[in-house]
């Protein structure tokens, strides 16, 4: 049987997600060692040496599946966040649980929209369950276009996702804003709230998901370990909402979906609040410091609310991009239509000056 035949057209429509090059790929391919990443919004500082410890003595009990209803975790997320424990379920990264939630509540011939650019797992997920989707386009000053997002909701739409902060922007949606939106989206929708980046926002009117279940009663909000406690290679991440929607996302979800050292390191990373305090500080005072060295170079930042800032180069950012990776600092460049922008994560404050001086050098030679 030819390959054509087996393989259904949602299939054949999807690209493996691209990840940040691995450093250990930057050396193997250009020979460049000492390099520093920058291209996957992951925590600089590492995880807690609380989470390492706790991940270290739970692997003599790798011989046992962990707890499939992850109990500890999830009593400790709803206790964190004062709800009851059948509005909490986990997900082997927020990916896990976007994915999900496209083969939970779209059905086929379902309708999902999302924004442009936005998280490509969006996309990914949409496409591989062959649920239909409109991707609206980000205003000029790269903020949500909330009335065209909800105006581009159809009879059949089931899924609506929003990050904020928005990747790779950086930017976010404030809380009149945001309020008016969830209540204007008809009721029939789930709406996601992806939560990534929460923690690192401090605008004053940035309002999280979570204080505004008041607006609507279909709507779940996403967050992560991967970015503020560090530990996006545990993939752990959860989902809060009503009963009815958690309860459905939790059937569709793979036994054991969220293994025995995510379990306990995401625990002992929730428990170490200096460590995450620590982290958000450093990101604030290095973004501003970041965003002005750069803006001071001629470059054109998006403002962001974390921990990455888009930066747009005016030539195609993959040239650029190439040329910081020989001097072994990886950024992320982008996919139209902001080819001329690369996204760069805020590191240490050695990392940046690092990725700032390799910035400099190159617009020395333009
Ligand atoms: C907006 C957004 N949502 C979700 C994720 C997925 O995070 P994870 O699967 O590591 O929890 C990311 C990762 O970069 C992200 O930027």
């Amino acid at each position: 049987m030819s390959e054509d035949a087996l393989i259904p057209p949602r299939v054949a429509r999807m690209v493996p997600y691209k990840p940040g090059k691995p450093l250990e790929e930057l050396e193997r391919e250009l020979g460049v060692t000492n390099a520093i990443k920058l291209a996957s919004n992951e925590n600089p500082l590492g995880p807690s040496p609380k989470v390492v410890e706790a991940v270290a003595n739970a692997a003599k009990g790798l011989n046992f599946y962990p707890d499939g209803a992850a109990f500890a975790l999830r009593s400790a997320l709803a206790e964190r966040h004062g709800v009851p424990l059948e509005e909490v379920v986990l997900g082997n990264g927020s990916n896990e649980l976007i994915d999900l939630a496209c083969r939970t509540f779209p059905d086929a011939g379902d309708h999902c929209v999302f924004g442009k650019p936005s998280f490509v797992c969006y996309w990914l997920g949409c496409t591989a369950a062959g649920v239909d989707y409109t991707e609206v386009p980000l205003k000029e000053n790269l903020h949500w276009d909330l009335e065209a997002m909800a105006a581009a909701v159809t009879e059949k739409t089931k899924l609506l996702f929003l990050a904020n902060p928005n990747n790779p922007t950086g930017s976010y949606v404030g809380r009149a804003e945001l309020e008016a939106f969830l209540k204007a989206v008809p009721e029939r929708v789930v709406v996601v709230m992806d939560e990534a980046y929460y923690g690192l926002a401090d605008a004053e009117d940035y309002a999280s998901g979570l204080d505004l279940r008041h607006t609507r009663e279909r709507l779940l909000v996403f967050r992560t370990f991967s970015k503020t406690h560090g530990i996006a290679g545990l993939r752990v991440g959860y989902a809060v909402g009503p009963a009815p929607l958690v309860d459905a996302l939790n059937r569709m979800r793979a036994p054991f979906n969220v293994n025995l050292l995510g379990q306990i390191g995401a625990l002992a990373a929730l428990k170490d609040e200096a460590h995450v305090e620590r982290y958000i500080a450093m990101n604030r005072t290095e973004r501003t410091r970041v965003s002005r060295a750069l803006t001071e170079l001629g470059l054109s930042v998006a403002p962001s609310q974390a921990n990455f800032v888009l930066v747009r180069f005016e030539r195609p950012g993959v040239e650029v991009y190439d040329a910081l990776l020989r001097d072994g600092v990886i950024v992320r460049p982008m996919p139209p239509p902001i080819e001329t922008s690369l996204r760069i994560t805020i590191g240490t404050p050695e990392q940046n000056d690092r990725m700032l001086a390799a910035v400099a050098k190159l617009k020395k030679g333009d």
